[in-house]
């Protein structure tokens, strides 16, 4: 059977699910398991958002007269969780300031996946073209891959770091995929 928008939003879905297990982690440990999980979540969402910032937010854009509009407060939502996690890298980890924020930050993550299933899932998954939906589907599958690379960024590097190498990463994927 050829892919559709229903398969792209499940490999979503399955992110989403990952993330929020992420952000729990971070709550539930201190010390290097700390540090070590809220790592591993920074890179998880690095990829995540980079992937739909190349492949999703555009299509959703072009499949309804809002569609601009709502890919645009997605990508809006990024940014500024992106912003946060800059902030929260200057605060030590595990820090009662480190917590105060982790916790407003988890609370953006949550509502902008709950947006994006919400509000950008129902354009997706009208997608029909198996093109469209084949491209999609298979830069999303990448995400995982990415994220557990033996060269992917570590601990010290910052978000923005992480971003640029999960771009640089997707384009090239993107591109064997064509
Ligand atoms: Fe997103
Ligand atoms: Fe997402």
């Amino acid at each position: 059977m050829p892919p559709t928008g229903r398969d792209v939003t499940a490999v979503i879905s399955s992110q989403h699910r990952e993330i929020v297990r992420l952000i729990q982690h971070v709550d539930d440990t201190t010390g290097t398991s700390c540090a070590q999980a809220f790592h591993r979540l920074r890179l998880m969402v690095a990829v995540h958002e980079c992937a739909e910032s190349l492949v999703i937010h555009p299509r959703a854009a072009m499949m309804a007269a809002d569609g601009a509009t709502v890919a645009a407060g997605r990508a809006a939502e990024e940014r500024a969780a992106g912003d946060q996690i800059w902030d929260l890298e200057e605060s030590m980890t595990g820090s009662p300031a480190f917590r105060e924020q982790f916790a407003d930050l988890a609370g953006a993550i949550r509502r902008h996946a709950e947006a994006e299933e919400r509000h950008e899932w129902p354009l997706i998954e009208q997608i029909d073209n198996p093109g469209h939906a084949h491209a999609m589907l298979d830069l999303m599958t990448v995400v995982p891959d990415l994220v557990e690379a033996p060269d992917a960024p570590d601990r010290a590097q910052r978000f923005d770091q992480m971003m640029a190498w999960a771009e640089r990463k997707l384009r090239r994927a993107a591109k064997s995929i064509q």
